[in-house]
Formats: C-alpha cells, structure tokens, sequence
C-alpha cells in the first residue's frame, strides 16, 4: 500500500520540479515579510501539486506552505513545500527542490524529495530503506566530528535573535567545514546519502523536513533536537547526522548553550593586528 503512494507522488514531485524550471532564471519576487521570498514559481508548483494530491487522495488533509492546503482531522497528512530554496531560487542559484511527505496518524511513512536542476529524486517509505534515483542509499560512515562536512541554514524570520552564528563557527573549527545550500529539505538528503555528517538548523517548519527526515531516518541516520530530545516536526530545532557522530555533536551543542566555547573573533582586533603588521610605509 505505501509503495503505491511512492508512484504516486514521485511523479508529481518531478512534474512540479519541471514547472519550476520553465520559471527558472525568469521571476520576479515578492516579499512574504522580511526577507521570506515567494515567486509565481512557489504557487505555480504548490497549486499543480495540491490539485493532484486532492484528486488522487481526497480524503487526506494537505499542509502545504503558500496556504493552498485543507485540514479536517484527516488520519493522513500531506506536507507540501512545492519550493524548497526560493531565495536560491530567486538569484538563479540551483539549489532547489520540490518536498513531498506523508504521515500517518503522526508518522512519517513516505517522502519524495525532487532535485530538477540535477534531475536527483530521493525517495523513502518507513521501514523500506530510502533512494536517491531508485538506487539505496544509506549515511557515511564518519565517525568523529573532526572528518565530518556539515550543513545549516539560519532563519529568514527574526534574524537578530537567532544565535546560530555561534555553533557555526563552534562546528566549522572541529570539521571539515560547515556549508549553507540554503534548501533544508536538501540538506537533509544530503546527509542521507553521506554527502554531510551533519546538519542542523532552527525554527524549520514541518513542510521543510518532513520527506526529507523521513529520507534520513530511512538511511540509518538519526534526528534529535539540538538538545537531543527526540525530534518531532514541529520540535523547535533540527540536529540531523550520520547517527555515528550525533553524540559528540550533542556535547559540543551543550557546550554552546552554555557558554562554554572560545568567543567569536573579534574584527576590531583584525583590523589592529593587521595594521600592525603592516610594513611601515615609506
Ligand atoms: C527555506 C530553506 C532554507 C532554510 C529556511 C527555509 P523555503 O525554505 O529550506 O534552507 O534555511 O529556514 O525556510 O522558504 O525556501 O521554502
Ligand atoms: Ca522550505
Ligand atoms: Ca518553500
């Protein structure tokens, strides 16, 4: 029965990722509030994807981003980012994708998350293993924080509060880096198919996450919250790993928390030093 919910959705989320590419490099943006981008590309993909999902299922609720969803208690519940990476998006930058979940009486049991500019579909039904163009995937097997590539992401919605900068830089001294892709749903396939250890972030919402932890869970990996409480999704942050260096990641978030890191650099004391070791001119 799950496994016909995949060939249900598979195509739907590449048919979306194609009504994006036809908007792709040609938007014009509008403004959500702040600096939360939305483009005729977010409702195009959203309204095409919604419609089938009604036809096809129309007894399940539908949650989707841009409001096009209906909820009535249903016990299946689509969540639906038909855009994931609409600031990437916006700029011409090609890293987006269209995010497709199903859950069950608050279980994840199917997920499709669709890369169109790198024709990439990962896919995962619980219990079954997860995909990424139909062949199994599974976590790296990178077992200390030092040999880890990272990921995150910082919020569009009350930036000034939010103090992520601090385990950025915490995280990027211990590993191989941390990058910022800047579509959260690919962030987490990424860590499901071993290219990152590690990705965190704040305040994702259930649309954001919800193929993409199912595609996680599904390859091995494990997600907690940042404090390691289990993660649910609408848990107020996301700690995603390989599962082999969640751990050590959760002690070092401790140590964060507390205070108990090296401070961020100071620039003044850049510009200082680097006056300072100047040549004196002639
Ligand atoms: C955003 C992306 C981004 C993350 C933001 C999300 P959107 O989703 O996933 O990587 O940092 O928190 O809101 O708005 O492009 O669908
Ligand atoms: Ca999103
Ligand atoms: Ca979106």
């Amino acid at each position: 029965m799950n496994q016909d919910y995949l060939s249900a959705i598979v195509p739907i989320a590449q048919e979306a990722g194609q009504i994006l590419m036809r908007h792709y490099g040609r938007v014009r943006v509008e403004y959500k509030g702040g600096v939360d981008l939305v483009t005729q590309a977010d409702r195009e993909s959203e309204a095409f994807i919604v419609a089938r999902l009604r036809s096809q299922f129309p007894q399940h609720d539908i949650v989707a981003e841009e409001g096009g969803g209906r909820e009535s208690g249903a016990e299946y519940r689509w969540y639906v980012d038909p855009l994931d990476g609409t600031t990437n998006f916006a700029h011409g930058l090609p890293m987006f994708a269209v995010s497709i979940g199903l859950e069950h009486r608050g279980r994840m049991v199917a997920g499709v998350v669709h890369h169109p500019v790198m024709q990439e579909t990962f896919t995962a039904l619980a219990g079954q293993g997860a995909a990424l163009n139909g062949h199994a995937i599974h976590v790296s097997e990178a077992a200390e924080l030092r040999t880890a590539l990272a990921a995150t992401g910082f919020p569009t919605l009350q930036r000034q509060q939010n103090p992520n900068v601090h385990f950025y830089y915490a995280v990027t001294l211990r590993s191989h880096g941390v990058r910022r892709m800047g579509a959260a749903a690919l962030d987490l396939c990424y860590t499901a198919c071993g290219r990152f250890e590690v990705f965190w972030e704040f305040g994702l919402k259930p649309w954001d996450v919800a193929a993409g932890s199912l595609i996680l869970a599904e390859a091995g990996g494990r997600a907690t919250t940042m404090t390691g409480e289990p993660y649910h999704l609408r848990a107020p942050e996301l700690l995603a790993t390989n599962g082999r260096v969640h751990d050590e990641c959760i002690a070092l978030f401790a140590e964060i928390f507390a205070g108990h890191t090296s401070p961020l650099p100071s620039a003044a004391a850049y510009l200082r030093g680097r006056e300072e070791a100047a040549p004196a001119r002639p």
